[in-house]
């Protein structure tokens, strides 16, 4: 038995590892996700029943669950030196001259697009992943193997080929830009720090203790250069060592090139300077490697960087254009954010209206004044932002940009707390774009989700004077007569509107907490906190000691909380909505144990169903010996029905006589 649960882990774990390669690597879908979630759910079933099985590098280690409490180090066994610059075609023909005296003649260069990310080495031992680690002060740097490992493109275990038993490889891990846009924009919707461009999403990622968030963040990887004992034995090229670690299942970027001279290199350089905009993540330049390794060893290193190779840097795009007004935005904590109104002008292939300056201190060190003529670049190649001033263009008497004293949008006078740059109104209940934003926020889908309330029923609301707090939501029941009244909202409407928000009161406590609107409270945070502390009462009698010692809470998180849950008017909120029926305590779900009792019957879940979900469901069943199967026939034993199952499946499986079954019937089955 349990050799047959060994085999079938192994089974799993390559063919998983296999998809993956397929899916992540070669762009290949050679499964369903469906499929391919239904198995990895069944061997992480297997490998929670039967850990001393389980493969550091399972592709279940792809969705991360191990927590690092601070990360060991490791030195390198080959230093992780940088590159020499260059800025300009002559600075590159330099270059190559120094390179053929040394060797005493012309030689090829391989040419590679210079990844904007994180640089990292993965040391591999018989095929397996072994160590990730980053590259420090290029001597030793921190071992992050298991955040690592979370990322898709990056072998697990490689394919069959002739690879040393062990070496070392290096890359670059980065984040596309859509993903980054992305998660960006929920990070700011959330009031959570935004980073300033992919790369520092990036490393910001792969620090993280916790390998399951590191998950969430898609990133990605490049492969750029190879170290093994005797590698010159192996291979005689770098070029020729590429071309095998890709065979051997590596990401390997598709746009490098074997030149066989100088100008060759140049027209690498300058295709990639004007195409660099289309490529789905950022590049800053190229980096030119000698190609033979025995020329690579003639031409050594200095003391910072190999003399075999340098990168060529791109000019950042900068244009320049008017500043026609600077206007503030205020956020649903009240932070405001100034914004430059800018003559639209084309930046790096799109077209630029307006761009961040970030806070008083900005504009302040900016020196910014009315009608400027203002430098404009794309920080990370993405996010446009002011860089300076044209003096030579201000126009004469031009008056200064005064940071405002008082909100833009009720008069109250700003606050900034100390040792941050950010200005706040502290208007909470009395500012129009505070109490519609934080009703925005508590209706959103992945806060409260309520059906049948939209943002801009909202703005109407508040507009009609109906709500103006959270908890005036879970009032418009008794509000009918009133609600009858308002232009476009029949019957229908407001009976949709009225089951959402019941509906609402189920949702997790997580949730609630998140949709609270907490200054600094997004969503993994209130993860964090309602699984620490598991009610609304434990959180408020935490110290801002006991809240920041939570893995991941910062000491300007657990301020953050501990102030809002002191306030008066908080407290009340927070009761009615209690009263309401709203969840302040985490309930706990019933744990079932693995057993046999489902073995041989076969079951289709569909729906949406009350404790668990359809993944949860699914290893449930497998965990007790049931076989999924993926549609309607006569080998079915059971269809188990969740809400807003659609009636076509209900017609099929009544049709063919198959017993229709609840998720408490499915759990009374396992229970007995
Ligand atoms: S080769 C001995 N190749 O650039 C140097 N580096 O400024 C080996 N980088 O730390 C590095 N793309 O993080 C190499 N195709 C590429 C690269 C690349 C980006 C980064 C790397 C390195 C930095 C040097």
């Amino acid at each position: 038995m349990s050799r047959d649960i060994q085999e079938k882990i192994a089974q799993l774990t390559q063919e998983l590892n296999e998809y993956n390669y397929q899916y992540y690597v070669l762009a290949n879908s050679v499964i369903s996700d469906y499929d391919f979630d239904i198995k990895l759910k069944e061997l992480e079933t297997l490998e929670k029943q039967f850990p001393e099985y389980k493969d550091p590098n399972s592709p279940t280690a792809k969705i991360g669950g191990d927590i690092t409490s601070k990360f060991e180090t490791a030195r390198h066994r080959w230093p992780m030196l940088s590159l020499s610059n260059t800025y300009n075609e002559q600075e590159l023909r330099d270059f190559d001259e120094r390179v053929q005296k040394a060797i005493g003649t012309q030689v090829q260069y391989v040419c590679e697009l210079k990844f904007d990310g994180l640089s990292i080495s993965l040391t591999y031992e018989h095929g397996k992943l072994a160590k990730a680690v980053t590259r420090g002060d290029g001597i030793q740097g921190d071992i992050v193997t298991q955040n690592v490992r979370t990322i898709r493109n990056i072998p697990h275990q490689l394919k069959h080929g002739s690879y040393p038993d062990t070496f070392e490889i290096r890359g670059e891990i980065f984040m596309h830009k859509a993903a980054f846009l992305r998660l960006n924009k929920e990070r700011a919707e959330n009031e959570e720090q935004t980073y300033a461009n992919p790369r520092n999403f990036a490393s910001g990622t792969i620090k993280l203790q916790d390998s399951a968030e590191v998950a969430k963040r898609p990133l990605d990887c490049f492969l750029y250069f190879l170290y093994a004992d005797n590698r010159s034995r192996i291979f005689s090229s770098h070029w020729e060592s590429l071309m095998a670690v890709r065979s051997w299942g590596f990401p390997i970027c598709e746009h490098v090139s074997l030149c066989n001279n100088i100008d060759e290199v140049l027209d690498f350089v300058h295709l990639w300077d004007t195409q660099r905009h289309q490529l789905s993540y950022d590049i800053d330049g190229i980096v030119v490697k000698v190609n033979d390794f025995a020329y690579q060893e003639e031409l050594g290193f200095t003391a910072k960087s190999p003399r075999w190779a340098t990168s060529f840097k791109f000019k950042a795009e900068r244009v320049e254009t008017t500043l026609k007004a600077v206007t503030y935005q205020i956020g649903r904590t009240g932070a405001v954010t100034p914004v430059a109104n800018l003559k639209p002008v084309l930046l790096a292939g799109t077209t630029v209206k307006r761009a961040s300056l970030h806070n008083a201190n900005e504009i302040q060190r900016l020196d910014l004044h009315e009608g400027d003529t203002v430098y404009v670049e794309k920080g990370g190649e993405i996010i446009p932002k002011v860089m300076g001033v044209n003096f030579e263009k201000r126009p004469e008497n031009a008056a200064v940009i005064v940071y405002p004293t008082t909100c833009p949008e009720c008069g109250t006078p700003l606050l900034r707390q100390e040792g941050e740059a950010v200005h706040y109104c502290p208007n909470e209940y009395g500012c129009r774009p505070q109490i519609v934003g934080k009703l925005q926020h508590f209706i959103g889908r992945k806060m409260m989700d309520i059906q049948g309330l939209g943002n801009e029923t909202i703005e109407t609301f508040y507009s009609l004077g109906l709500i103006s707090k959270i908890s005036d939501i879970y009032t418009l029941k008794d509000r009918k007569d009133e609600l009858v009244h308002i232009e476009r909202f029949g019957q229908k409407s407001i009976e949709n509107m009225l089951t959402g928000i019941e509906q609402s009161k189920e949702k997790p406590f997580e949730k609630v907490l998140f949709a609270l609107g907490i200054r600094h409270v997004g969503e993994t945070v209130a993860k964090k906190l309602a699984a620490h502390f598991k009610s609304l009462q434990n959180l408020q009698a935490a110290s801002i000691e006991e809240l920041a010692a939570v893995q991941d809470i910062g000491i300007r998180i657990a301020e953050s909380i501990h102030h809002y849950l002191k306030q008066e008017s908080h407290l009340i909120e927070l009761h009615k909505l209690a009263e309401a029926g709203l969840q302040f305590e985490i309930v706990e779900k019933e744990v079932v144990l693995a057993g046999n009792g489902l073995s041989g019957k076969t079951f289709l879940i569909s729906g949406v169903f009350e404790n668990y979900s359809r993944e949860e469901l699914t290893a449930l069943i497998e965990s007790h010996g049931g076989k999924m199967l993926s549609g309607i026939s006569a080998k079915l034993n059971f269809l188990v029905a969740g809400d807003k199952m659609g009636p076509s499946k209900l017609v099929k499986a009544e049709k063919m006589k198959v017993p229709i079954i609840s998720e408490q019937d499915l759990l009374n089955m396992i229970n007995t």
